[in-house]
């Protein structure tokens, strides 16, 4: 197969699809690699780097998606990029359809086959592809709430792992899951006193093992929400009901008995947030305030390290992704459950119940089609 990798053209995303490792492997397994020059530079990937990985470069993207039998890339195609869309190609992304009807008519009516990250789903219910995206997101969340506590930054002067003689700041994490266990790990390691409030007692216990009783868990409730705001520092988001928009666990009048100058960063807030004054931002535009309390709320936060997240991504995309050039997609999907629902359009037809649902459209499931 030729494999494409086109530069992602979606305001801020420089993340790339394809790393020289990844354009080896398939190399070795007898694909050619076509990148477009520049793809990689937004995560520190050279043009060179690709070249001796064994890719060739196109100088444009229309070559890139003109050739390739397989385009591999990070975000939903754009409007920019609707025109290079034709049957039987194969495009292997994430796409996060439900919300986007435009993009999924032009997939229907082009007839490409749309395999999308997110839907990727392991037979445990595990979905391997938004992991790394919220291992990033939960040690960045530390990363960025630390900067915003810096007083000049707008927040309460705190330094998060305290120093001998003052106590260090408290951290309450809310949803003990990827995030959450992520953010939790890099808090205690800068020496603050972490705090992870879940729904579920498994969890709990678990987190308790993880962190040998070093960290406080409490079981998520109105009257444990409220209590532990009064005396957080910093306040990080990362409660998930899949499928469903986030919980609004932190209630508005929580947010006026916090301490001025506390900082939220609610990482959830791609589904909606979990706090009532969470209203998602941007890089360009990441914070306000709600009662002297600062909110971040950006919903792309890999994006502000494209490096590791290019890397994270990738190591997780791979392996999918040379099932899908080794096999072609009927037979890959066919012998894989979790890919096969990761195939969201086929030929023309909708194949994914949860984008069917949300759009009100006809689907046919993809085995009665492969
Ligand atoms: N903003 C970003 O850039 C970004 C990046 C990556 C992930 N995310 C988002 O972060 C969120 C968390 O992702 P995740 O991978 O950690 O999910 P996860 O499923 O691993 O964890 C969610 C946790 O929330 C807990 N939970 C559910 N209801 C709760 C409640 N009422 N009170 C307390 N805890 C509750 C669950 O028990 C679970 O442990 C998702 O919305 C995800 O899309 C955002």
């Amino acid at each position: 197969m030729i494999i494409g990798v086109p530069k992602e053209i979606k305001d801020h995303e420089t993340r790339v699809g394809l790393v020289p490792s990844g354009v080896t492997g398939l190399r070795e397994a007898g694909h050619q690699v076509l990148i477009e020059s520049r793809a990689g530079l937004g995560s520190s990937i050279t043009d060179q780097e690709y070249q001796e990985a064994g890719a060739q470069l196109a100088p444009l993207a229309r070559e890139v998606w003109a050739r390739a039998d397989l385009v591999v890339k990070v975000k939903e195609p754009q409007p920019a990029e609707y025109g290079f869309l034709r049957p039987g190609l194969i495009l292997f992304t994430y796409l996060h359809l439900a919300p986007l009807p435009e993009l999924t008519d032009r997939l229907l009516e082009s007839g490409v086959s749309a395999v999308a990250y997110e839907t990727i789903r392991e037979e445990d219910g595990s979905l391997p592809l938004l992991t790394p995206m919220s291992e990033v997101a939960g040690r960045l969340a530390v990363q960025i709430g630390a900067v915003y506590l810096e007083a000049h930054n707008g927040g309460r002067g705190v330094l998060l792992g305290g120093v001998p003689g003052v106590a260090p700041g408290n951290v309450v994490i809310l949803g003990g899951g990827v995030v959450g266990t992520n953010a939790a790990k890099v808090a205690f390691g800068m020496g603050a006193h972490v705090t992870i409030i879940d729904l579920s007692l498994n969890r709990l216990r678990q987190l308790d093992d993880i962190f040998n009783g070093q960290v406080v868990t409490l079981a998520s409730n109105v009257w444990t929400v409220r209590e532990t705001l009064k005396t957080a520092d910093l306040v990080i988001g990362g409660v998930l009901i899949p499928g469903a928009s986030a919980p609004r666990i932190v209630r508005r009048d929580m947010i006026s008995h916090m301490k001025r100058g506390a900082v939220v960063v609610d990482v959830a807030i791609d589904q909606g947030g979990c706090l009532e004054t969470s209203r998602p931002t941007t890089h360009t535009d990441p914070i306000y305030f709600v009662d002297g309390v600062l909110h971040y709320c950006v919903s792309n936060m890999p994006a502000a390290v494209p490096h590791t997240s290019t890397f994270a991504l990738t190591n997780a995309t791979f392996p999918y992704l040379l099932e899908l050039a080794d096999h072609g997609l009927e037979k890959a999907c066919t012998e894989d459950p979790a890919l096969r629902q990761g195939l969201n359009t086929y030929r023309g037809e909708l194949t994914h119940p949860g984008v069917a649902d949300s759009q009100g459209r006809p689907w046919k499931p993809a085995e009665a089609l492969l």
